[in-house]
């Protein structure tokens, strides 16, 4: 451990001084007019202002309750304000015989002569104050209430578009921001946007309604103590401006670093077998603990910029209150203010001081949640996937042939540029192309033709499929559909053609019903067991304890990976597409079930465009058309027979693995 905690030191160090770098860089940058840097800084630094605006637009359908809680929330401070003045009335002309009754009603002084009735007057007085304070604490909580349920709303509606967002980015952009990643900015920042409702509007606007009360009243008793009160407006200002905005940065770097975190023991978790298996449980145990330290580290830091504020009116609050002690005292001596003044006096200027204190208290909190919702923005700011492209037609799903051409296809994978910290998933890569895993493909495939594509591992078959199923697009080229490009068509409309059996089978956590059912709404019952039955799994469901009611996934029962592969094929059977790509979909199977799987799948082919992917090339034989690729090239097209034939890179293949298969065979024998 001892280890870890040093090195979370020098990173905390390092940490620190990035910022510095980056602070001066970005002075520097501010300079420089380049369009993609200019792009970039405005992401990395919005202002108050403009974080304002986006705040207040994320607010539309609930100004109106806004507003009107901000009324009934001025209403409440005012009638609260009243409160210390009655206490000055009680002093000044009910207890004591001061200066009497100026300005006052007639009944009032004569009430006010003898002590019985001074007694009723006190208690009317006290009456008055306490129907007051209720009706104060009635109006005010109405408005409360209404604005927390607002702060819920927002964060469920935010939480929603970021979700949606987050679900369209681009497939590398989500890998970039893992799982856990995207979660935490869903949970922690989404609901930090919504605390701004009381950071940012709410409680400055009590401030601001107790403020402007204050000070009215206060003018109404010495004008000559508003202005020594007015006059701390600028120490405000002075101390939000330096000190303030210095630490949205750092609460910022504290989400991404949360987040980070977040990824990594969401990771951990969904990986326990690897990380058992290889005994590295200390291991990861230790790098959690290590980004916890620096983490707390962070936060420690940011806790001395917070607190920095907070001191300086903890002092000013006291002297505030001795400077008018000692000016207001010299003038009740003088005879120039009355006690009961001088008391009003000074619980109007804790009224006065107190909002202020709580604002800038929590103006730290402000900038917490600013910093979420900056994020929140960055991520809902990132390019959607395809939004370079604008879909042009639609297509009419039962009127599609399932043509598929592949024009001088080159692709590359989007690759990830470093910044200055790497744990900064926040800020997202530009967007860099590697070398090209697919180059200058040419294919024609005709409606109804199953093409197998044949080659060694990381040839590219499941990129080309990928392309094919356009989770990306081509860098160079162009994929057609009945001659139209996949990218005028709406995304929707072409992965409703598609049904795919990936290699790494995903399941969720649901039951067996649920897991094939999930290709099509509103599937039947029989629909679902049929298409059980045609993927060779009704069999091995009915023997499961609850049958089609099992739970799989992380909560439920683990299947085996063959198991896994079926339930796979009768989800994409179910979709009834026009278009299908297996993917290595029988890879985990006996040689007897994928027998019987086989039957099922040429009869599920038939009449769709299908891609298949199998390394045991016996699989395969019976496809139209073969095509062998190689290092991201097509080396050879045709059928079993022909490809034999012409003897190439196929029979070669088939070759070895039929000796494979013979050397196989004979060591068992020999046992
Ligand atoms: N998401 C990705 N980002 C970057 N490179 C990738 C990505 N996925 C695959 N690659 C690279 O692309 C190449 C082709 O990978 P692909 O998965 O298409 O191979 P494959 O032919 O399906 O192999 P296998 O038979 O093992 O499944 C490999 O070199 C791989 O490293
Ligand atoms: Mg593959």
């Amino acid at each position: 451990m001892r280890l870890s905690r040093s090195s979370s030191r020098n990173r905390f160090r390092q940490y620190l001084k990035q910022r510095k770098q980056r602070a001066a860089q970005e002075r520097v940058h501010e300079h420089v007019d380049e369009r993609a840097e200019a792009k970039r800084a405005k992401r990395a630094k919005r202002s108050f202002v403009g974080l304002f605006g986006a705040f207040i637009s994320l607010l539309t359908g609930f100004r109106g309750v806004v507003a009107m809680s901000l009324v009934t929330l001025s209403v409440s401070v005012l009638l609260g304000l009243l409160i210390p003045y009655a206490t000055k009335i009680a002093i000044d002309y009910i207890i004591t015989d001061s200066p009497g009754p100026t300005g006052l009603p007639d009944f009032v002084g004569e009430f006010s002569a003898e002590r019985s009735d001074r007694m009723r007057l006190i208690w009317m007085l006290g009456g008055a104050m306490v129907t007051v304070a209720g009706a104060s604490v009635i109006i005010g909580m109405w408005g409360r209430w209404q604005c927390t349920r607002i702060t819920k709303r927002v964060q469920v509606s935010l939480r929603r578009r970021v979700f949606e967002h987050a679900s369209r980015l681009p497939l590398h952009r989500i890998y970039q921001l893992k799982s856990g990643g995207v979660s935490s900015i869903l949970r922690e920042d989404a609901g930090g946007v919504g605390d701004l409702i009381f950071s940012l509007i709410y409680n400055p606007w009590r401030a601001i309604s107790q403020l402007i009360g204050t000070l009215f009243i206060l003018l109404l008793i010495d004008w000559r103590l508003v202005v020594g009160a007015i006059l701390m407006i600028p120490v405000i200002w002075f101390s939000h401006k330096t000190w303030i905005t210095k630490i949205r940065p750092l609460y910022r770097d504290i989400r991404t670093r949360r987040q980070g975190i977040d990824a990594m023991s969401a990771e951990a978790f969904s990986g326990m077998r690897v990380v058992r298996a290889f005994n590295r449980r200390h291991a990861e145990a230790a790098r959690f603990t290590s980004e916890g330290h620096l983490l707390a580290r962070q936060e420690l830091y940011t806790w001395w910029w917070a607190r920095g504020v907070e001191i300086i009116w903890m002092m000013l609050i006291p002297m505030a209150s001795v400077a008018v002690l000692i000016y207001g005292g010299g003038a009740v001596i003088d005879g120039v203010l009355t006690i009961g003044d001088l008391m009003a006096f000074s619980a109007y200027l804790l009224a006065l001081l107190g909002p202020l204190e709580a604002l800038v208290a929590s103006a730290t909190n402000v900038q917490n949640n600013l910093a979420a919702l900056d994020r929140v923005l960055d991520l809902l700011a990132e390019e959607r996937e395809f939004e370079d492209t604008t879909p042009t037609m639609t297509i009419d799903p039962t009127l599609v042939n399932g043509r598929i051409a592949i024009e001088g296809m080159t692709y590359a994978y989007p690759t990830q540029t470093k910044k200055h910290d790497a744990t900064d998933t926040g800020e997202h890569a530009e967007d860099r192309r590697g070398e090209p895993v697919l180059s200058d493909i040419n294919l024609e495939i005709e409606p109804g033709e199953t093409i197998a594509l044949v080659g060694a591992s990381g040839a590219g078959k499941t990129t080309l499929c990928n392309l094919i199923a356009r989770f990306d697009d081509p860098t160079q080229g162009r994929i057609t559909i009945d001659g139209i490009d996949l990218r005028d068509i709406p995304i929707e409309q072409y992965r409703a053609l598609l049904g795919i059996v990936e290699q790494d089978v995903f399941l969720f956590d649901g039951t067996v019903r649920d897991n094939i059912g999930y290709a099509k709404r509103n599937a039947s019952e029989a629909d679902i067991i049929a298409a059980a039955k045609a993927a060779n799994a009704h069999g091995f469901i009915t023997d499961l304890d609850l049958g089609y009611d099992t739970r799989i996934g992380e909560r439920g029962v683990r299947l085996s990976g063959g198991q896994k592969q079926r339930l796979a094929i009768a989800r994409a059977i179910l979709a009834d597409p026009r278009i299908l790509i297996l993917d290595e979909a029988t890879s985990a199977l006996d040689t007897e079930s994928e027998r019987l799987i086989q039957h099922s799948l040429a009869g599920l082919m038939r009449g769709r465009t299908s891609f298949v992917i199998a390394h045991r090339l016996s699989t395969i034989r019976h496809a139209d058309r073969i095509v062998v690729i190689e290092d991201g090239r097509v080396r050879e097209v045709g059928t079993h027979d022909e490809l034999l034939e012409h003897d190439g890179r196929y029979a070669e293949l088939l070759k070895m693995q039929l000796e494979g298969e013979d050397t196989e065979e004979a060591r068992a024998h020999a046992k």
